[in-house]
């Protein structure tokens, strides 16, 4: 795992955010019609008494999905039971959550797209018609068993909707799409935690750490619990945007949210193969650093704020990350 300050991913600090996520939905900022029709469809299944159908969550990593999976919970008034796609692998594991669920419970499973394809099976019928069909006993005495199920809402989150086979997308009767946050989104919430850590900040500087936070809460939230150590230590508590560009200049974070590594990368593309296009391996081998993480870490920002372009041919470096980094194109 990397442990940049700018990683999208759940690093260990992160899980003792629970006073800074927001439970209800009220408090949950951003993604409007995400919001909108959930609050419909939540209110619906309460007026009529049943089970919420089942939500599939997706979106880049940091945006919000196990947040809301609690919300959703939290609204319905139910309890929420949580499990991971990598910790199913066998039908016995799924048997055992589903096997605690109560009428109208939600069921979390986090990176479902994870869970192996002879498990996912079961799934179906659970989220079907209730109902758990499992085989018992060893190949001499084996038997189907029919397990009932009280209804309950799956609420699955995944980073990538394209590894979901269709058969389990498509029992899916919510599908919800989480978008990168724009700056205003960003400073709301950075304002919210503010107010939650009770650490002030001012309305510029709240603005200036919304844009480097790569239209992620998590990456704005962990970016100001650092500003907020550097306006204790070297101010006087308030942070402002002076405490900001200081405590980003030694964070090595750019005034558009791109570290050391993002800057590594494009220099390299410019300065080792004149701009691009050129292949993901040889960026790669350049950088020292995995395929896999450029594709999954560093790029999706880059290609985001329009610094880098796919092509057939390879990436290429625009225009804009010329500029951005202050270097003439060559002939
Ligand atoms: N809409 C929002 N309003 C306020 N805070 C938010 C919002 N969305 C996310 N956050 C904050 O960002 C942090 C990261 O969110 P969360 O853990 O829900 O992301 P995730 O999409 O589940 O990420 P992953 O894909 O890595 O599991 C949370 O701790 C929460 O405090
Ligand atoms: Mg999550």
């Amino acid at each position: 795992m990397d442990d940049r300050i700018l990683s999208v991913e759940q690093l260990n600090e992160d899980i003792k955010d629970l006073e800074i996520r927001p439970s209800k939905i009220d408090e949950y900022i951003g993604q409007d019609e995400v919001k909108d029709n959930l609050s419909v469809f939540i209110e619906a299944a309460k007026m009529r008494g049943e089970a919420l159908d089942h939500v599939l969550l997706y979106g880049p990593p940091g945006l919000g999905k196990t947040t809301l999976a609690y919300i959703i919970a939290n609204e319905l008034g139910t309890n929420i039971k949580t499990a991971s796609g990598p910790s199913i692998e066998k039908a016995g594991d799924l048997a055992a959550v589903l096997s605690t669920l109560e009428p109208g419970d939600v069921l979390f499973i986090d990176e479902i797209h994870r869970i192996p394809r002879f498990v996912e099976e079961i799934l179906y019928s659970a989220m079907e018609d209730y109902v758990l069909d499992i085989v018992v006993g060893n190949d001499s005495s084996s038997r189907n068993i029919r397990i009932e199920l009280p209804p309950f809402t799956l609420v699955g989150a995944t980073t990538r909707a394209g590894d979901l086979s269709s058969p389990l997308r498509d029992r899916f009767g919510i599908v919800c799409k989480l978008n990168y946050y724009n700056i205003e989104d960003l400073t709301k919430i950075i304002k919210r935690t503010s107010n939650v850590l009770d650490s002030p900040i001012n309305d510029a500087a709240a603005i200036s750490l919304a844009s480097r936070s790569r239209g992620t809460p998590r990456i704005a939230n962990r970016l100001f619990k650092r500003v907020r150590d550097f306006a204790l230590v070297k101010g006087d508590g308030i942070i402002d945007d002076e405490i900001i560009d200081m405590a980003l200049s030694k964070l090595k974070v750019d005034g558009l949210g791109l570290d050391e590594t993002d800057h590594n990368l494009l220099r390299a593309i410019i300065e080792k193969f004149n701009g691009g296009p050129v292949g993901i391996e040889a960026i790669a081998a350049s950088i020292g650093e995995e395929q896999t993480t450029i594709e999954d870490v560093y790029e999706p920002y880059l290609l985001q704020m329009g610094f880098l372009k796919r092509t057939n041919r390879g990436r290429v470096v625009t225009n804009k990350a010329y500029e951005h980094l202050g270097i003439e194109r060559g002939e």
